[in-house]
């Protein structure tokens, strides 16, 4: 049986969620209602799919008292994540959810608490980790081709420096770069690493030419629980090279050889001869999932919710990357290093 969905935010994100990602799973699922504070967008979002004034919101809390769904998606800014998942949770409804899980770490620890207590299956949104040629980055890592992985380098440059460049709410909002940005590549790189982040150390900043109000810039070292070590580097403020979007540079090196991906998006193999020191360097055939982005994670979301298998993004795992993101904030306000491991066992114990 279809099912149903009420969506809350039909804004920039929710207009590709609408238009893009869930045709594909029209057999499995149908918006029932929508949700906006902007009647314009509401409008255009709703009558796009069709549906009745009744199903129309601006208000989600009369949406979520009168709408029979099975399950939300949300896709507000994230200081609009808690409100919508407690009030899910409350009428027992799954949650999939834009990342990142909210915009603080007290909000973060709040929903948690909601879902577990609420036994409802809440999935968030990477879909980075989905895209074909981070798909094979990490193929290649986890079949151990290069042997061991000793350590991982992570970096995303835009060059935002005209104010609204990426949206104007992220030019005004704290900790920029690391609340919208970094908590994909932070995920990423746990990701790579087939780990999660105990400890993380490093800085974000932000300089007079910047377009942004809170921090843009990061430079973070993070300590995985199976000993890897991996750097990024993050700016919003790039003025020369660019790994911008879906064009970020990753590398990884290993015990008998590197792996990279740079922003023509190709992973490329090299490895040394130890007699001669020739260097060989082999393109990897990019492989295809059968869905991609946000629509592996969809897609991944209703398999759970007909019985099958938990999504790898689904809450308990992602608040591993939610808490690398708050650590880092801590650790540049402190100047010390943030035990990442310590901040989720206070969630969700030991
Ligand atoms: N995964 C990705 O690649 C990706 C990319 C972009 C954005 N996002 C995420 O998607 C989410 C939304 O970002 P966006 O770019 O669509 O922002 P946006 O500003 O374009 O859209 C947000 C929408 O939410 C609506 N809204 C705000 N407060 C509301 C409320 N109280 N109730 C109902 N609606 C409300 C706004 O009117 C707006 O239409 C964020 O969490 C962001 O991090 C993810």
């Amino acid at each position: 049986m279809k099912k149903r969905c009420l969506m809350v935010g039909a804004g920039g994100m929710a207009r590709g969620w609408i238009r893009r990602f869930l045709p594909s799973f029209a057999d499995r699922m149908e918006i029932v209602a929508l949700v906006d504070i902007d009647p314009k967008v509401l409008a255009e979002q709703a009558d796009f799919l069709g549906l009745p004034a009744e199903a129309r919101f601006t208000d989600f809390k009369a949406a979520f008292r009168s709408v029979e769904a099975d399950f939300c998606i949300v896709v507000t800014p994230p200081w609009v994540h808690r409100g919508p998942i407690e009030a899910a949770c409350r009428r027992k409804m799954h949650v999939l959810t834009e990342k990142p899980i909210a915009d603080s770490w007290a909000d973060v620890r709040a929903i948690y608490r909601a879902v577990h207590k609420a036994k409802v299956k809440c999935t968030v949104i990477q879909n980075y980790r989905y895209d074909p040629g981070m798909y094979t980055f990490r193929e290649i890592l986890r079949s151990r081709r290069l042997g061991k992985l000793n350590y991982l380098m992570g970096r995303f440059l835009a060059d935002y420096r005209r104010y609204a460049a990426w949206g104007a709410f992220r030019h005004e909002i704290p900790h920029s770069l690391l609340v919208e940005g970094g908590v994909h590549h932070l995920d990423m790189l746990r990701n790579l690493a087939d780990s999660h982040c105990v400890q993380i150390s490093g800085y974000e900043w932000n300089r007079p030419w910047s377009s942004f109000k809170g921090e843009s810039n990061a430079n973070y070292v993070m300590k995985m629980a199976n000993g890897v070590i991996a750097h990024y580097e993050g700016s919003c403020s790039a003025a020369g090279q660019q790994n911008n979007w879906h064009q970020e540079y990753y590398r990884a090196e290993c015990e008998l050889g590197e792996v990279v991906v740079d922003r023509d998006g190709t992973v490329r193999l090299t490895t040394r001869d130890n007699k001669t020191g020739a260097l060989t360097t082999a393109e990897v055939p990019t492989i295809q999932p059968e869905y991609v982005g946000h629509q592996y994670v969809i897609d991944a979301h209703l398999n759970w919710l007909a019985g099958g298998a938990r999504p790898e993004t689904a809450l308990q795992d992602n608040i591993w990357s939610n808490a690398a993101m708050f650590g880092a904030i801590e650790a540049s306000a402190k100047g010390a290093t943030v035990d990442v491991a310590a901040m989720v066992s206070r969630v969700v114990g030991p």
